[in-house]
């Protein structure tokens, strides 16, 4: 028999190494190769000439077009929506997560909330009585008993109750926690979350069998070790929040059947995780009117927009070196935009600190807020307030220019549906649109300048 092959795996990144390394060369991180057993691939079989299973050869065109993937409901319209419309029969989806931000908890209630398709839950971190505690929190009584659960951490024991149970869906809680007796490392190694990832793929894929694995994330938002399985998932979700604020969101990273621009907002709760369908509502505090350095914008993530509230804070600088930092928002097109104000409004950069917050937590990289930053920190540098009921949206360019920016009738749309009565918006996005159906005024501009004008005299 042949012998098994050693490679070295790096735990941040996956890149592969025949020899170990002190440093990894693609991510550059220090003592993360691990030692990775690989079987000897056996030589895939030829088919026989003129055998019916061999792989055919087609035209494009005789493919039909209909999407034929089957999905799931998961009576959650955020989780649907992150998945593309549901989850895909026979799909592989991992959910990633730092500890204790509610993976387990999202899937639990989800799953709690079908009714006619087979389930069965795997746990290899919470005994049966945290499992009912939680199903407790989230409203289980009201809910169905359909699901099927076992506290089971060996993959081979976990495909004999598949096998018995012949369940719709499957949620592996977590894949760091399950290990194949086929491999010797310890639970949560890189060889064992691959092996074990590799065999639920191929049992996904042939019994066509929706499979959600969880997977922690370190602190540095890595998926530890299950870096190595994005490769192999046909979706990667992951949840994200702030342990300070109460929203948690829901994030696309890869998904083989959909788009990945795609948000899901929650807001955890006494009893479990509610989605946010009306983020605006919950972004928009209402305390703008009055106050320097707060702007709101009009972001677009996915296909849904939501206003939003900038608040930026500029002291003089204490020290030599002026401090930048910015939550939410990138920092490095923070100083971008810091440049263009100075070269545009005298904005005396190396005097002056600047601190920027997207307020709720959110994590935003729609271009659009470009405006809305700049007239936050104009507005808090000059400490002249922006008057309540405006709110802005447009992309910021190197030499000052506000450019376009994308689906700009649902922005307007949501703007005035929120009671906005002013918006500043690119002209080039006005060019064509019919605006007098909009119950807000627009105010089209080219220039920085000319929005700073509008806003503040
Ligand atoms: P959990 O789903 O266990 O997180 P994960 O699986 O990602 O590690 O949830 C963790 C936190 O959520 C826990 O600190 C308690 C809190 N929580 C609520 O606030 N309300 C609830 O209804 C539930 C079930 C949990
Ligand atoms: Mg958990």
């Amino acid at each position: 028999m042949a012998k098994d092959r050693v490679v070295y795996v790096c735990e941040q990144c996956g890149q592969e190494s025949p020899k170990w390394v002190g440093k990894c060369p693609s991510c550059g991180e220090w003592n993360s190769f691990k030692e990775l057993r690989v079987a000897p691939s056996s030589p895939t079989p030829r088919p026989a000439h003129g055998e019916a299973d061999a792989a055919k050869v087609f035209k494009l065109s005789d493919v039909s077009s209909v999407q034929d993937e089957v999905r799931i409901d998961m009576k959650d319209s955020e989780l649907n929506r992150v998945l593309g419309g549901g989850m895909v029969v026979g799909s592989l989806v991992l959910l990633g997560g730092e500890p204790g931000i509610g993976k387990s908890t999202l899937l639990l209630q989800s799953v709690l909330r079908l009714s006619g398709v087979g389930v069965l839950y795997v746990s290899g971190e919470e005994s049966a009585s945290q499992l009912r505690m939680r199903a407790e929190r989230v409203g289980w009584h009201q809910l169905s008993d359909e699901v099927s659960f076992v506290c089971e951490t060996c993959l081979e024991r976990v495909f004999e109750h598949i096998d018995r149970l012949h369940p719709d869906i499957v949620v592996i809680d977590s894949i760091q926690t399950i290990y194949s007796e086929r491999v010797e490392s310890s639970a949560g190694s890189v060889s064992q979350v691959r092996e074990c990832a590799a065999s639920l793929l191929r049992f996904c894929k042939s019994a066509g069998v929706g499979v959600f694995m969880i997977g922690h994330i370190n602190k540095d938002g890595v998926l530890a070790g299950p870096k190595v399985l994005e490769h192999i998932v046909d979706a990667v979700i992951q949840f994200e929040g702030d342990g300070r604020y109460l929203y948690r969101v829901l994030r696309c990273i890869k998904n083989r059947f959909g788009s990945t621009s795609e948000l899901g907002i929650y807001e955890m709760a006494q009893d479990g995780l509610r989605g946010v369908s009306n983020p605006s509502e919950l972004l928009l505090n209402g305390v703008q009117g009055g106050l320097s350095g707060i702007a709101i914008s009009c972001a677009v993530e996915g296909i849904r927009p939501f206003l939003l509230e900038t608040q930026a804070l500029v002291s003089s600088a204490a020290y030599g070196t002026p401090q930048r930092s910015a939550t939410g928002f990138d920092s490095r097109r923070l100083n971008m935009l810091l440049a263009v104000l100075e070269k545009r409004v005298g904005f005396r950069l190396i005097q002056r600190d600047v601190f920027l917050n997207i307020a709720g937590g959110l994590r935003i990289t729609d271009l659009a807020m470009d405006l809305g930053v700049i007239a936050a920190v104009h507005s808090s540098n000059t400490d002249l307030p922006i008057e309540e009921g405006w709110c802005m949206a447009g992309e910021v360019g190197l030499s000052g220019e506000v450019r376009s920016v994308s689906r700009i009738e649902q922005r307007i749309s949501e703007a005035a549906r929120l009671g906005f009565k002013h918006m500043i918006v690119p002209r080039y996005n006005l060019k064509g649109l019919k605006t007098a159906k909009y119950d807000i005024e627009l105010h089209g501009v080219d220039k920085v300048e000319e929005a700073l004008r509008i806003l503040f005299g």
